[in-house]
């Protein structure tokens, strides 16, 4: 069951030039989760309502995504991986369990690239580790021309019969409303500048074998965006990780099955650290 995020849960932080917004529960060490794409930190609000016991989730709105304000796009992940640096600094976090969802996976794989001293523990969820196809870069392409054309809609009814399972769409209101909400939250440039970032971003399949660190690797088996295959590829490079796939479930596999997902992080939280 999806929980709504009150807007007025939001935290703000000025860092430097930058106001960050993000949503943060729980008390102990930092777990830092990252949003994927088109939606912003409210996506984890499933794992807001239920913290691992002994952990402090801190959830950013990358630029442009929930009250972030957008800067000038276009944007690369790196701009997106400074504003998880900013709020760790801001928030004075020196290391993190630092985890994302889909586009959120390559953000952190951007900050794992520039700054892996902050990483006490990796989470990649629903997520790959390659590049773009030419294939995929021209999808980018046409979407963001959709975006321009017709808003976030457009998008929305592109990418919704992939976010979650067939099973989720027919079954389950709460989650499709969820979703559908988050989605149409997404401002157009926003959407363009994302989409432009992760069409350039590189492949960060050479980084997997150097991250000593405990990382979990979770997927939904019914995810058609970053397929179960993707997840299985990343495991068997990572020297240290855990693979969880979580069965039926899609691609938000955080929002359609909180229960398993929560229970991924928290046993992995609690054995590795
Ligand atoms: C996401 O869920 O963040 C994106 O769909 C990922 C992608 O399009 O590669």
């Amino acid at each position: 069951m999806y929980h709504a995020v009150l807007v007025s849960d939001r935290r703000h932080i000025t860092v430097g030039q930058r106001r960050l917004s993000y949503l943060e529960s729980g008390a102990g060490r930092p777990l830092i989760l990252v949003h994927g794409f088109p939606l912003s930190a409210e996506m984890w609000a499933p794992q807001l309502a239920d913290p691992p016991a002994g952990w402090r989730i801190v959830a950013p709105d990358l630029r442009g995504f929930g009250p972030s304000p957008d800067p000038i796009a276009p944007r690369t992940m790196e701009d997106y991986s400074d504003d998880v640096m900013d709020l760790m600094r801001g928030l004075e976090i020196g290391q993190a369990v630092i985890g994302g969802l889909s586009m959120g996976g390559y953000v952190v794989f951007s900050l794992r690239r520039r700054a892996p001293q902050l990483f006490q523990g990796l989470v990649l969820a629903d997520t790959r580790a390659t590049a773009d196809t030419v294939e995929g870069r021209a999808a980018r392409t046409r979407m963001q021309a959709l975006a321009e054309k017709e808003g976030a809609e457009g998008v929305l009814r592109e990418m919704m019969p992939k976010m979650l399972s067939e099973q989720a769409q027919r079954t389950d209101e709460s989650a499709v409303a969820a979703v559908r909400g988050l989605m149409r939250g997404a401002p157009v440039p926003a959407i363009t500048a994302a989409l432009g970032a992760m069409m350039a971003r590189p492949d960060s399949t050479p980084l997997l074998p150097d991250v000593a660190c405990p990382a979990l690797v979770v997927v939904g088996s019914e995810d058609r965006l970053t397929p179960a295959a993707d997840s299985d590829a990343m495991h068997r490079l990572l020297p240290n990780a855990d693979l969880r796939v979580i069965a039926g479930a899609g691609h938000l596999s955080n929002i359609e099955n909180p229960r398993a997902f929560n229970r991924a992080l928290a046993d992995f939280l609690a054995q590795k650290f």
